[in-house]
């Protein structure tokens, strides 16, 4: 299934895509794990600046065309973020150039603005601290971002990690409103307070960490994999956990950005399209305690303008 973005030249997005953050980098895992994606069906991949996969991505692709999996890149949905230390107004065409140089691509499906955080221009890492943190020009950043969907470099524009405070000052000053909010979202950090604002405001929602993410929060545990309540919902239908974790942010009407670097879990990850979870799942995962995974506190401050838990979001149930 294909959802529609609101903007003029939008491609339909697909209902689930593969992530490719990926901690440590290794190119050729990715190559080659985004080659099993196509070949089981995947035609959506999300990348970032900041991951370092955009080129092995490019590279995946490329391959299929030649190999005949696919006839061209037109039949892929791709997104690629902008990193904070390009979250500067003259900064986003030249990253936007470079990103799609990576990805030997004309052009990307969709482009974010990756946190709603400025970091003073440097290197791309992910290990920049908030002393390097500068006031984020969300209105100029914003006219280039749309500046590049009128150029045709990308059909779509959104943004990444918003809470609805930093939605509200965007709307506020854009002329394309932004199409796309990917955010932390699963069972275990539902965002009901974010999604009925975007919804409201026709911004589609798109989850990372579908599944709880990898270990970002240290402590070797994951709220929606070793899930009780999850666990029970899977053994009843037969699936998953993983399923069924997908299978309810598809009902939400959410994007699923799922990461497995491995065939068998990619293609399991698809098989969420032709079933449903009853009431009384619905309810059971309504009543899974709520928590954050990933703070990313040591980029951003908690008490700052741009902290990442937005307090309206802790008041759920
Ligand atoms: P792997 O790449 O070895 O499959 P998220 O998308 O929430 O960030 O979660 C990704 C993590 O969950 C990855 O570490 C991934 O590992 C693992 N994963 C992905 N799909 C499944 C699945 N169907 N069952 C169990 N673990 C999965």
């Amino acid at each position: 299934p294909k959802v529609a973005l609101r903007s003029g030249n939008a491609t339909p997005m697909p209902a689930v895509g593969m992530g490719t953050a990926s901690f440590p980098l290794v190119p050729e895992a990715t190559k080659n794990a985004v080659l099993a994606a196509i070949e089981v069906g995947y035609r959506h991949f999300d990348t970032a600046s900041m991951y370092g996969t955009e080129k092995p991505l490019g590279e995946a692709v490329a391959e299929a065309v030649r190999r005949g999996l696919l006839q061209s890149r037109e039949e892929l949905f791709v997104t690629s973020k902008l990193w904070c230390t390009q979250n500067h107004p003259d900064l986003v065409l030249p990253s936007l150039r470079e990103t799609l140089k990576n990805l030997q691509m004309e052009y990307l499906d969709l482009y974010l603005i990756h946190w709603p955080v400025s970091i003073k221009p440097m290197p791309i890492t992910s290990r920049n601290k908030k002393e390097d943190a500068v006031p984020f020009d969300v209105e100029g950043v914003w006219r280039a971002m749309e500046e590049c969907q009128r150029l045709g470099l990308a059909k779509a524009i959104g943004v990444s990690n918003f809470t609805t405070r930093h939605l509200d000052k965007l709307l506020a000053v854009a002329t394309i409103p932004p199409a796309v909010n990917q955010v932390e979202l699963n069972p275990a950090w539902q965002q009901r307070t974010l999604r009925a604002y975007c919804a409201e405001k026709g911004i589609h929602v798109a989850a990372y960490s579908p599944l709880g993410g990898q270990n970002w929060d240290g402590t070797g545990r994951n709220a929606v994999l070793e899930s009780d309540a999850l666990a029970g919902i899977a053994k009843a239908r037969g699936k998953t956990v993983a399923q069924v974790a997908l299978r309810w942010i598809y009902e939400q009407g959410v994007t699923s950005i799922v990461k497995s670097y491995n065939k068998e879990r990619l293609k399991q990850n698809l098989e969420i399209f032709d079933w449903e979870l009853t009431d009384e799942d619905q309810l059971k995962i309504s009543q899974i305690p709520q928590k954050k995974i990933f703070e990313a506190s040591d980029m951003f401050s908690q008490e700052g303008e741009f902290r990442s838990v937005d307090p309206a979001d802790l008041d759920i149930v």
